[in-house]
């Protein structure tokens, strides 16, 4: 089996995916026309064309806007269900998926209507493709502190739903402190919690995220490479960093995949994963973030497969399950040495 045959049939656990970066331009045009919104673009090329980004906001700012067609609870049940359909090429046995309320909320959508279009989706998903997920609820940390609790108190009622809280949108000038006692707040409520952290930011927003808000995975973290400590620390602690190559090299993090750090982590024995990010908006889902990074770095079938194991050790599923995956991800690569 060659290095792109592995790749696509490798199993993948996808553990960094904002739900409303799966829009795909094509189901962008169809809502609009759906919900009679206007769009400012004549066609799904133009949006493409749009696509073109120099940092971290001027993605949000498009991504946002993005967001405005998504209305009804089927649009949320479309979305979701269109990127479950795209794991599944993908061989994505499991996944778990950030989703933004503050985004809908703030236009008048009810926090109800969001998380039962997705979440019907992900049953479904499981019934039908056989891939398992959970849902992982993000503040807006450009948003105040009172809106995040105001949507952590909405979020109550559908807790058997929501795994964990996490942290996303503009990292600069919105530190890990603005949330801190919100996400104590979550935490006394049972959700786990993740943050963005060391994408754009410096290195103590990964600090912080860690000592103030007790994440179990850092989302991003590349940043981590400025602060030799603090990649050794995060070796030693088995922290996970949920990595997304496309992303970072489309919103200018690395110039080049060939700059990019995650190989280098890997060795340096980082829990570092392969993930999407916003796969509609950065040119590529799983499959495509694992070429690229095999095409820019000199990286092994073993170490491809460790980015699985890493991500499968990482996520919010009960143990059990990870034996089962782990299982699944074993006899692929016993399977692979044969043909
Ligand atoms: N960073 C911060 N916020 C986000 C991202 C990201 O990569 N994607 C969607 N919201
Ligand atoms: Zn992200």
């Amino acid at each position: 089996m060659n290095q792109t045959q592995f790749i696509q049939q490798l199993p993948k656990v996808e553990l960094h995916l904002h739900i409303e970066g799966s829009l795909e331009p094509e189901m962008m045009f169809a809502l609009a026309q759906r919900n009679n919104i206007e769009l400012p673009f004549a066609t799904p090329e133009e949006v493409k064309a749009a696509y073109e980004f120099n940092n971290l906001q001027s993605f949000l700012d498009i991504y946002y806007q993005g967001a405005n067609v998504l209305v009804h609870e089927q649009d949320f049940y479309d979305l979701t269900w269109a990127y479950l359909k795209r794991c599944q090429q993908d061989n994505v046995i499991h996944t778990e998926i950030f989703f933004d309320p503050q985004t809908h909320t703030s236009r008048g959508i009810a926090f109800a209507t969001v998380i039962e279009g997705i979440s019907r989706a992900l049953q479904e998903g499981e019934k039908q493709l056989g891939i398992t997920s959970r849902l992982i609820m993000c503040f807006l940390r450009h948003l105040d502190e009172q809106s995040a609790f105001e949507t952590l108190e909405q979020a109550l009622p559908y807790k058997e739903k929501i795994i964990a809280v996490g942290l996303d949108s503009s990292e600069l000038g919105h530190p890990p402190e603005k949330f801190m006692r919100v996400f104590a707040k979550a935490r006394e409520e049972g959700f786990l919690s993740v943050a963005h952290a060391g994408e754009e930011g410096p290195v103590s927003n990964i600090y912080d995220s860690l000592e103030l808000l007790n994440v179990s995975r850092i989302d991003h973290g590349v940043r981590c490479s400025d602060d030799a400590v603090l990649v050794a620390e995060l070796a030693e602690i088995s922290m996970p960093l949920t990595v997304c190559p496309l992303s970072n090299t489309k919103l200018k993090v690395f110039e080049k995949m060939e700059q990019h750090n995650i190989v280098e982590l890997l060795r340096q024995g980082v829990r570092v994963t392969i993930n999407s990010d916003d796969p509609a908006y950065f040119g590529g889902y799983m499959t495509d973030n694992f070429m690229a990074v095999a095409q820019s770095h000199d990286v092994t079938l073993q170490e491809m497969a460790q980015f699985t194991q890493n991500a499968i050790e990482a996520s919010f599923i009960s143990n059990q399950e990870k034996q089962q995956l782990l299982a699944k991800l074993h006899a692929f690569v016993e399977r692979s040495k044969q043909v």
